[in-house]
């Protein structure tokens, strides 16, 4: 038996030093570093030691390389991805399959992680719920389209309450549920990963859910569940699983875009699709925007509404942002309606501007203008309506529209829109995917367009539809156009 020799192993993520740090080196966590002799460290690194040598058990021993031509010949990708349209709804827009279909790419992939973030409380396991009812009422079913559901933040009854309100009936939906194991210092919410996969392979679900990632915990990893390598090793074990059994896994992580809670980010490059789930308090909007897909793109965005009986998804979503003056008829001065992209789509939004003369202050004019003074003078105020933040510069013109209007006090009629970059001369400018956004408007019934003159062409379908586009060279052009 070797001497023993102290070394300093981090409680939280397993890192070790021969030397101690008030700040673990590794995970940053404070005060984790706990003085352990070597043989403990063995059984502790061993922990992790074994489970790295497990994921690579998955990979196939003989795994040679293959010829690409033979590769892509044995995946169809129709019939290999597991749908999540009901069965009497084809792709019609706001049907909530179809929005999270659009933004996985296509139906869930067998085999594959699915990481889902987001703020608490912001709709993740009502959302997974969903999905999960989806595939188990399954519209391929000549298999049993089982699938588990498994929660270490609620307990059966809670999920069951919750299934009720959203309509859930179906037979194949599993709930797995540890929260109701009491000991002294109340309910234990987490669960042992190895138990759920044991107690899951045998249904052979078509899918797994996992809510969440910070309440599973894994044998012989140190730290307790939630913590950094836990969640790690967990989510590397999840993602063992799925390769292994073909069973795709949808795994829920409280999550925020920056990734303070756990480090998750970390996560990110286990998974092979990162969602995340973001909504206003207050606004029932909720947007699901895919920012990692092995088997699609990442500018997906899906639209849902956040009802009494669930997720649903938004039919019309350009719409949403738009101020609620706009849908009165009473004209008001200083709006403009802009179109943005976010991901693949257009959405329209309202920009609002206020011209206020300046201070009361006595302004001695000579030989000027009054009227011009006070353009000078004055004071602006630019509003985007309904929160969203303007990041691109496609809404320069419609700023520029809002402004002219509440100095003239003249108002933008209704079905009036604006798309262009203006540059410091006052010239106007391309933007991208200028024909998506003019389809928009086209669609929704707008009247007028007002774009860069060499694009006014170049829109036969917008213009079918009675819409008229308008090209103007630059600032003074638009203003004669439209005042
Ligand atoms: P939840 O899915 O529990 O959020 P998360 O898992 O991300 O923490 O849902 C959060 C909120 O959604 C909750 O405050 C209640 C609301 N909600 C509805 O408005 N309608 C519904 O049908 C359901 C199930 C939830
Ligand atoms: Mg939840």
């Amino acid at each position: 038996k070797g001497k023993s020799r102290s070394v300093f192993v981090c409680e939280s993520c397993g890192y070790s030093d021969g030397q101690w740090w008030g700040t673990c080196r590794e995970c940053g966590e404070i005060g984790t570093m706990k003085r352990c002799t070597t043989e403990s460290v063995d059984e502790k690194v061993n922990g992790t030691q074994v489970s790295e040598n497990v994921v690579r058990s998955w990979l196939p021993k003989e795994a040679t390389p293959v010829r690409l031509s033979e590769v892509s010949s044995r995946i169809d990708e129709s019939n290999w991805r597991i749908s999540l349209l009901p069965l009497l709804f084809v792709n019609r827009p706001g049907v909530f399959g179809a929005e999270v279909e659009r933004v996985l790419g296509g139906g869930l992939v067998p085999g594959s992680l699915v990481l889902v973030g987001g703020d608490p409380g912001v709709g993740k396991s009502t959302l997974l719920l969903q999905i999960a009812a989806l595939i188990a009422e399954g519209n391929d079913a000549d298999v049993p389209a089982r699938v588990i559901y498994v929660s270490g933040e609620e307990s059966v009854e809670q999920i069951a309450n919750r299934a009720d309100r959203l309509c859930i009936r179906t037979e194949e939906l599993f709930l797995h549920s540890n929260t109701d194991i009491e000991n002294n210092s109340g309910t234990i919410n987490s669960l042992g990963i190895e138990d759920i996969l044991e107690q899951a392979q045998p249904l052979f679900p078509r899918a797994l859910v996992i809510d969440s990632i910070q309440t599973v915990y894994l044998r012989g990893v140190t730290g307790s569940a939630g913590g950094l390598a836990q969640v790690k090793e967990c989510t590397s074990a999840l993602l063992r699983f799925a390769k292994k059994t073909n069973i795709p896994v949808l795994l829920i992580g409280h999550v925020t875009k920056s990734g303070e809670i756990a480090g998750p980010r970390l996560l990110e490059h286990i998974v092979d699709v990162v969602l995340y789930m973001e909504g206003e308090k207050l606004s029932s909007h909720r947007l699901l925007r895919s920012v990692k897909n092995r088997f699609g793109s990442t500018d997906e965005l899906g639209v849902f509404k956040m009802s009494e009986s669930g997720l649903q998804g938004v039919s019309n979503p350009s719409e949403m942002f738009l101020g609620e003056q706009h849908s009165n008829s009473d004209y008001l001065a200083g709006l403009a309606v802009a179109v943005i992209m976010d991901g693949s789509r257009a959405f329209l939004i309202e920009i609002q501007a206020l011209c206020v003369a300046g201070s009361s202050a006595v302004r001695h004019l000579n030989g000027v203008q009054g009227s011009r003074a006070d353009m000078i003078i004055s004071g602006i105020f630019l509003n985007v309506v309904s929160g969203i933040s303007l990041t691109e510069t496609s809404g320069d013109l419609a700023i520029a529209a809002a402004i002219c209007s509440s100095f003239l006090e003249f108002p933008i009629p209704n079905g009036v829109a604006f798309i262009a970059e203006i540059d410091l001369s006052g010239e106007l400018r391309m933007v991208p995917q200028l024909e998506k956004r003019v389809n928009t408007l086209a669609k929704l019934g707008y009247k007028k367009c007002i774009v860069p003159k060499p694009a006014e062409k170049s829109f036969p379908d917008a213009q079918l539809q009675g819409m008229e586009i308008l090209g103007c060279v630059n600032l003074k052009e638009m203003i004669n156009t439209v005042f």
